[in-house]
């Protein structure tokens, strides 16, 4: 018996999605130097770069810096704002046949209460709550959102409070237990897990004894951080009832298998697109594969079946 395309979907709570393999956040532009490239149509959906209120100019260069076996970067959400996200990009994303996710971030509540009424009017998919990028310091907090189960239950109850869209939280792997935080994100109300953000790093150049990155530190990702991500996606995924979004060094089809293994619904690719930009769609295609010579009929028979 032949597999069909359609035992790839997979639901995100509202969200409907033909694939359960998206692009990361800050990896993938808005798709459009992909649109050549990958077969928009087979992956599940494009998640944005994080979007403030107003625009964000980053941090100072050099703000990327290649690891054994990964990068650090300190881009520091640079972008244009959501006012000019919402007129000038947002059209022509939503032509794109995959489902369009926002990835918001703030500096305080009322930004993120802002961001959730703005993007609740226009016909984006889903949003995804940025609490965790290391990158950008918080003007009232010494600490990332994402690093207080409190300060996640009032970003996401606020977000929850002003839109019906799929919310998405994504959580850092900057914590001591992240089952605390992810449990304070569906207690207020989110609809979704996704993690992880990337691993507060830092490298160093011992001729001139200065930081490699004009911010100092950085966010550390690609297949190093993998077996970190996995064991947090097992955690949570055995923690919460909401679905978990896994990521973190996903290179490949296997790779993305360990996540589904590991307790999660769907996986996005992020430094991997810098490496091959065909990335997603050929874990797509590997996964079909995968699932047909298995024999299963549905993504869904592998999620969480790690044998203990
Ligand atoms: C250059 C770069 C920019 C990123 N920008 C964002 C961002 O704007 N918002 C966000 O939530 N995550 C951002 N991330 C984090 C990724 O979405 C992802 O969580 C992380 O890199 C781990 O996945 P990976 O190892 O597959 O890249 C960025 C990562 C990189 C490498």
């Amino acid at each position: 018996m032949g597999v069909k395309e359609s035992t790839l979907s997979v639901g995100i709570g509202k969200l409907k999605l033909k694939s359960p393999v998206i692009a990361a956040s800050g990896t993938f532009g808005y798709g459009e130097e992909y649109r050549e490239l990958v077969s928009l149509s087979s992956i599940g959906g494009i998640v944005t770069k994080s979007i403030s209120l107003k625009a964000y100019e980053g941090n100072k260069p050099p703000r990327i810096w290649e690891t054994t076996a990964g990068m650090l970067n300190s881009i520091g959400l640079q972008n244009e704002g959501v006012g000019a996200f919402i007129e000038s990009k947002l059209s022509d994303l939503k032509r794109l046949p995959t489902a369009v996710i926002v990835s918001i971030a703030g500096d305080q509540k009322d930004e993120f209460r802002e961001l959730a009424k703005r993007l609740d009017k226009t016909s984006i998919d889903a949003i995804e709550i940025n609490i965790s990028c290391p990158n950008i310091k918080h003007k009232s907090k010494s600490r990332l959102f994402s690093q207080d189960p409190d300060a996640t239950a009032e970003i996401v109850r606020a977000v929850r409070r002003n839109t019906k869209k799929p919310l998405i939280t994504k959580l850092s792997p900057n914590v001591t237990d992240i089952t605390e935080i992810a449990k304070a994100a569906e207690r207020a109300g989110t609809d979704a897990i996704s993690l992880i953000n990337t691993v507060i790093g830092m490298a160093v150049d011992i001729d001139t004894k200065r930081p490699r990155l004009g911010n100092v530190t950085g966010g550390l990702s690609g297949p190093c951080i993998k077996p970190i991500a996995l064991r947090m996606v097992w955690e949570v995924y055995n923690a919460v009832k909401v679905p978990v979004i896994g990521m973190g060094g996903i290179m490949n089809t296997e790779d993305a298998i360990e996540f589904f293994l590991c307790g999660a619904s769907a996986i996005q690719v992020g430094t991997a697109n810098f490496i091959n930009p065909r990335a997603t769609t050929e874990v797509v295609a590997g996964l079909r594969e995968y699932l047909k010579k298995n024999k299963l009929t549905s993504i869904k028979d592998l999620i969480g079946k790690l044998k203990i």
